[in-house]
Parts: C-alpha cells; sequence; structure tokens
C-alpha cells in the first residue's frame, strides 16, 4: 500500500513539529502512517473539539468500522494493528462501552482519588529519598516520573512491586511506532497472558486491589467477562500510568527551560498551574488511538468519508495559536484558562483526570522543595523522546540536584 500523502511521522522531523508545519495549510489532513496506512489527523484546537463532540455517534471506536484493517488494503502484519485492535473499553462503542466505563470510572471519582493523596505522598517521598542517595547525574526518567505513575497504578490494580518493570518495557514496546511488528505482536501476547494469570492470582487470593473488586463482579453478576476484564486491565494499567510518566517529564524540562516561571512557581507553590500548563504547551498524548467515521462528515470544513480512520493529535491542538493566540508556543502558568482538551471532552473524558493531576502536582511540588536547586545535566536539544506516534515525553532527564533539603 502506497499513497501521495505526507508522512507521518516525517523523516528528520519530530511528528509535533511536523503537525505544526501541516496545520498552517489545513485543520485536518490526509497523511500516511508508517507501513503506507492513510488516514486523517485533526490538528487545530477547533477540529478535535468537533470530532470529541461527536463522540459515540458519528465517530466510533471498535475497528470493525475501518474496512481497510479487514479487506486486505491493510498487512496482516502492520505494527500497529497490535495497538489499533486491542479489545478494550477504548476500542467499545454503545452498550458495552457504557458497561464497562461504568464499572471501572466509579472507583476514580475525585472524592474516591483525594482519599488516596496520604498514600500517594509516602511514595513519591520514599522516591525521592531514592533520587537523592543516587546523586548527582541520577536519571530522573526511571528513578521518578516513570517510577511513580507505575507504583501507583499497579499498586491500585494490585500489580507486584517485582513486575512492574515488565510492564513498563512492554508499553513502552507496545506504543512505538519503531517496534518491529513480530516483536509488537509478540509483547501483546506476553501483555494479554500475564494480565490473564493477574486475574487468575487474585482469584485465588483476593487482596485489597480494583483487579480483585473486578474478579468479585465477573464471578458475581453477568456484567463482566474474563476477557472483557482483561481489556480494562490492559488499558488502565497502560493509559494510567504511561501519559503521567510524559506530563512529569514535560514539566520538569519546561520549568528548567523557563526559570521566570520556575520561580514564581516555588514562589508561590503554583504547582497545579504547572501541571495544567504543561497539559496545554507539551500534552503527554499525541493520539490517544483512532476513531472510525460512521458516516460522510465535514470537521473543520474538511469533508472526511464514512469508513476513515482518524487521530486526534491533542499535542498540536494545545499549541494552535487560532485558540491560545501567538503566545501559544510559550510556557507560561499564569495563563488564563477555559475549555482546554487535555483530559479530552464529551462521553470519551479521561477517567484518570482526577488521580493524574493530584499524582502529578503532589510530585512536583516534593520534588521542587526538596531539590529547590535541581537542574538539568544535559542540554534540553540533546533529551533523547519516544518514538510512538500515541504518547509522547523524554526518555531520559539526567540532573545535578544541588542544594538537598531533608
Ligand atoms: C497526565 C495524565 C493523563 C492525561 C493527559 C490523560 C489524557 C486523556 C485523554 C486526552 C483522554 C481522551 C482520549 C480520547 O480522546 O480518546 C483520556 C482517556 C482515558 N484515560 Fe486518561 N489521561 C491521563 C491519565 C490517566 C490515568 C491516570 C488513567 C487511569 C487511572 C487514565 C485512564 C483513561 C481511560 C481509561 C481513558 C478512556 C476513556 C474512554 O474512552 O471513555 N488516564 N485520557
Amino acid at each position: 500500500m502506497a499513497t501521495n500523502l505526507p508522512s507521518f511521522p516525517a523523516r528528520d522531523e519530530m511528528p509535533l513539529d511536523t503537525c505544526i508545519r501541516l496545520r498552517e495549510i489545513t485543520p485536518v489532513v490526509a497523511v500516511e502512517f508508517p507501513g503506507g496506512v492513510p488516514a486523517y489527523l485533526a490538528l487545530t484546537h477547533q477540529a478535535v473539539r468537533e470530532i470529541l463532540a461527536r463522540d459515540n455517534k458519528t465517530f466510533l471506536r471498535d475497528p470493525k468500522h475501518w474496512p481497510a484493517l479487514h479487506d486486505g488494503s491493510i498487512p496482516e502484519d502492520w505494527p500497529l494493528r497490535a495497538i489499533v485492535e486491542g479489545d478494550h473499553l477504548a476500542t467499545k462503542d454503545g452498550g458495552d462501552y457504557r458497561r464497562l466505563r461504568g464499572l471501572i470510572s466509579k472507583a476514580f471519582t475525585p472524592a474516591r482519588v483525594q482519599a488516596l493523596e496520604p498514600r500517594l505522598q509516602q511514595i513519591v517521598d520514599g522516591l525521592l529519598d531514592g533520587v537523592i542517595a543516587a546523586g548527582d547525574g541520577v536519571d530522573l526518567v526511571p528513578a521518578f516520573t516513570e517510577a511513580l505513575p507505575m507504583w501507583v497504578i499497579c499498586e491500585l490494580f494490585g500489580v507486584p512491586a517485582e513486575e512492574r518493570h515488565q510492564m513498563r518495557d512492554w508499553t513502552a514496546a507496545l506504543l512505538a511506532h519503531t517496534t518491529p511488528p513480530e516483536e509488537a505482536f509478540a509483547t501483546q501476547n506476553a501483555l494479554q497472558a500475564y494480565l490473564h494469570e493477574l486475574v487468575e492470582c487474585r482469584r485465588r487470593e483476593p487482596g485489597d486491589d480494583l483487579t480483585s473488586s473486578l474478579v468479585q463482579v465477573r464471578d458475581e453478576s453477568d456484567r463482566l467477562t474474563t476477557d472483557e476484564l482483561v481489556g480494562v486491565l490492559w488499558l488502565m494499567l497502560v493509559a494510567g500510568h504511561e501519559t503521567t510518566v510524559h506530563l512529569l517529564g514535560h514539566a520538569i524540562v519546561a520549568l528548567a527551560q523557563n526559570p521566570d516561571q520556575f520561580e514564581l512557581a516555588n514562589a508561590e507553590g503554583r504547582w497545579a498551574d504547572v501541571v495544567e500548563e504543561t497539559l496545554r504547551y507539551r500534552h503527554p498524548v499525541m493520539i490517544p488511538g483512532f476513531r472510525f467515521t460512521a458516516e460522510d462528515v465535514t470537521i473543520a470544513g474538511v469533508h472526511i468519508p464514512k469508513g476513515q480512520a482518524v487521530g486526534v493529535v491533542y499535542q498540536a491542538s494545545g499549541i494552535d495559536t487560532a485558540e491560545y493566540g501567538e503566545s501559544a508556543d510559550r510556557f507560561d502558568i499564569t495563563r488564563e484558562r477555559s475549555g482546554h482538551l487535555s483530559f479530552g471532552h464529551g462521553p470519551r473524558y479521561c477517567i484518570g483526570a482526577s488521580l493524574a493531576r493530584l499524582e502529578a502536582r503532589l510530585a512536583l511540588s516534593a520534588l521542587y522543595r526538596r531539590l529547590p536547586e535541581l537542574t538539568l545535566a544535559i542540554d534540553p536539544d540533546d533529551i533523547p523522546y519516544s518514538p510512538s506516534l500515541f504518547t509522547f515525553g523524554p526518555l531520559s532527564l539526567p540532573v545535578t540536584l544541588g542544594t538537598v533539603k531533608p
């Protein structure tokens, strides 16, 4: 399959730069994904918002609505197939979708999340002890920005501590568009097998965790099958850490590059504003999987036929000058905020928004309270970034600690 469309990602260009370049031409663009697969990208705030508002009606998530995936146009070994065909609540529509979302979202209400604060603080403090003990040159990605969200989501779902590294490695391999097809499918199979085992373990030995509660729902009602339960775990464990990892990484880089904003945040304890501004300025999500058109539709003036795959590009929409003015690409924690799309909009709004906000605020506030002189020990231009079209963030952040506070 080959097209004359612009490639996404483009050779020798960061995906966000490609989006910004294409956004100057059109708000919604047809591009060629790796493997020669055509799909649309929505690049402006308005286009993304219009699509999200038509979710679950014009835009569906079940890949059965993408004919090219099933009629031989897209090869069986297309590496992104493993992600696109994933069977979980974000790839379901209608009644099944509402039932699964209902089962899980109750656990993440703002009040329930607030009750987790003391435990989250304990985890943050413990990890920072480790960072400080490691000393100058410590890489904050494995030691802190990855470790914290992994620890939190795994603890909530009862994944044993010694298995969390493996979970992180599987996620990174699955989300990278550079992973060869055999490895992508093998990773997906390994993760699925692991989650089936986890369900079995929690059935034999229930604990005080969300997997055990879901196993109980499966066994005591007809509201959840084993495959659906595994799908829920897959999505919650992956979406529940990968995004927060990159949010923390982007925040640390943005604060290092904008010392005036760091001074302000530190002096006034405006860590919640840092979190919100980071989500706008460098969103961790590039594309949250594909949506499929259930009918012909016009978005931001661009016609998209029925049966096409569309990706909303959160990262590009956050720095759209039409929405945020000429300073859109400036990190400014005092910015007026309304109607931003950091956690989505409409029926598919992020289930974990309260948890992510709390976790990130506690992490940043404790990091800079104990290490107020923290500096990057790497030129920001040399920071390696994740090779993924779905999520995007720094892979390594070596730092110099400066003064250490108790
Ligand atoms: C900084 C952290 C996070 C960001 C920026 C983020 C962002 C988002 C966005 C933009 C969506 C909508 C996706 C779409 O348009 O299809 C979404 C959905 C979702 N998020 Fe998050 N998220 C974060 C953290 C979390 C956490 C911690 C969890 C789990 C505890 C979580 C679970 C989910 C789930 C399950 C969905 C799918 C909802 C649905 O399809 O109905 N997210 N997230």
